[in-house]
């Protein structure tokens, strides 16, 4: 993959109030903006994997990933994915378990400065499983991106129709996750199949927050 650099805006000046970080920032690598892989190929390898080889992955990959799902790529701050009226009501989580250089934690990401903000440290990812029914593929993952909602904020400008924008959003901001891992030759897959209190509780998300999907990525067999 050809790697060019993108220079990123300055990180906003003021951190949302909210931020529970516990540790200074982690700048993450740089993502590529251009690569030889057609949107066509990637579209076409697109699968849906549940069988995560136990091999760390290179800090890279995941930032390519977050980069994907909601990097800066216009002015005044708009991303990657499309969001209802820009808002931007969906916040990832990194669920770390098995990233090179990167300890286990749970990281919010910050797609202004393009960073992690640590909230947690330690392995979540059994804890992860068990919310998410027992599926294995989320404690073999070397990585699960949490996708959580503030509904509020959306309803304040949209009302009864914040569900369903909320929810669309997030299936685009999955779906330029799912086809940056085909690019990268990466096992993915969204899981929705879970218990919303239990994935709040494992991750201690904000009261604000709900969990809306996982993505769990890794090396596929
Ligand atoms: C919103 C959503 C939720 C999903 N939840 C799960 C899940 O909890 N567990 C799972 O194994 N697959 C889940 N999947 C993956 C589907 O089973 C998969 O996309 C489908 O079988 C088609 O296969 P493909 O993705 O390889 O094309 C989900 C897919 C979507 C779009």
């Amino acid at each position: 993959m050809g790697r060019k650099v993108m220079s990123l805006p300055d990180p906003v000046a003021v951190r949302p109030a909210m931020l529970r970080a516990v540790a200074p920032p982690i700048r993450l690598p740089d993502p590529t903006l251009d690569s030889s892989s057609s949107l066509e190929r990637c579209l076409r390898n697109r699968r849906s994997c549940r069988d995560f080889r136990n091999v760390p992955m290179p800090l890279r990959d995941a930032s390519q990933l977050l980069w994907a799902a909601q990097g800066i790529t216009g002015l005044g701050g708009l991303r990657t994915a499309p969001s209802p009226g820009a808002l931007y009501a969906i916040r990832p989580y990194l669920i770390a378990g098995n990233i090179a250089g990167l300890a286990p934690g749970i990281y919010r990401f910050d797609a202004e400065g393009h960073e992690l903000l640590l909230a947690s440290t330690g392995d979540f990812r059994r804890q992860l499983r068990e919310a998410a029914g027992g599926q294995l593929c989320v404690e073999q993952a070397a990585f699960i991106l949490l996708l959580a909602a503030n509904y509020g904020r959306v309803a304040r400008e949209y009302g009864a129709r914040a569900e369903r924008l909320v929810h669309i959003e997030a299936g685009h901001i999955a779906q330029n996750v799912c086809l940056e891992a085909a690019a990268l030759g990466l096992g993915v897959i969204g899981l929705g199949a879970f218990s919303d209190a239990e994935v709040k509780e494992a991750i201690n998300l904000p009261m604000r927050e709900e969990p809306v999907y996982l993505i769990a990525s890794g090396w596929k067999f």
